[in-house]
C-alpha cells in the first residue's frame, strides 16, 4: 500500500514537473522565434539598414516569407525576384494603383494576393514594400 502511494507521489511530481518543463520550452521557442528573423536580417541588411530597424521585424515580412516567397524569392514565372532591383524598379515606376490592382486582383502567373485569402489590402502592400526593400528600394507608400 505504501509503495503504491509512493509510486503515485513521484508520479504526480514528475507530471507537475514536466508541466513546468514544459512551459519553459514554449517560452524559449517564443524566444527564439522572436529572435531568429533579427538574426536573419542582421546577415542580410547587415549593409543596407540601420540596425534599430533590423532589430524589429519589418511589417509584411511574414505574408512575404508564408506566402510570397516560393515564387518571388524564386523569380518563378517571371515573377520579380527579391533581389533583382532592376525588375522591381520596373514594377515600381507603374506607380502603386496599378500594382496593387494586379497584386489583389491577379495578373497573368501572379495569383490574387499571392493564394493568400485571409490578407488585408494593408498585408500585401505591405509584403510588397517589404519585398523591394530587401531589392534596394525604398517603396513610399
Ligand atoms: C504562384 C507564384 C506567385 C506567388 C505565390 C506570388 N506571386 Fe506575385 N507575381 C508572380 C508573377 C509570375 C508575377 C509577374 C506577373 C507578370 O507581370 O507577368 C508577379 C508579380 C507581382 C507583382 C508586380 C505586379 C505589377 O504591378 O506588375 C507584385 C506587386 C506581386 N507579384 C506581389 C506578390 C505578393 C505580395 C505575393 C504574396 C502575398 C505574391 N506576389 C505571391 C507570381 C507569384
Amino acid at each position: 500500500m505504501l509503495c503504491r502511494w509512493i509510486v503515485l507521489l513521484s508520479c504526480s511530481f514528475l507530471y507537475a514537473y514536466h508541466q513546468k518543463e514544459d512551459l519553459s520550452i514554449e517560452a524559449s521557442i517564443a524566444r527564439f522565434q522572436a529572435q531568429a528573423p533579427v538574426v536573419l536580417s542582421d546577415g542580410n541588411l547587415a549593409q543596407k539598414s540601420p540596425p534599430e530597424q533590423s532589430s524589429k521585424e519589418a511589417p509584411g515580412v511574414t505574408v512575404y516569407k508564408k506566402y510570397c516567397h516560393t515564387c518571388h524569392g524564386n523569380g518563378i514565372a517571371g515573377a520579380p525576384k527579391v533581389g533583382n532591383q532592376l525588375q522591381w524598379q520596373e514594377r515600381y515606376d507603374q506607380g502603386w494603383p496599378l500594382i496593387m490592382q494586379r497584386a489583389l486582383q491577379g495578373y497573368k502567373g501572379m495569383p490574387a494576393k499571392g493564394h493568400c485569402v485571409k490578407c488585408t489590402e494593408q498585408d500585401i502592400k505591405d509584403a510588397i514594400v517589404y519585398m523591394m526593400k530587401e531589392s534596394g528600394i525604398n517603396a513610399q507608400h
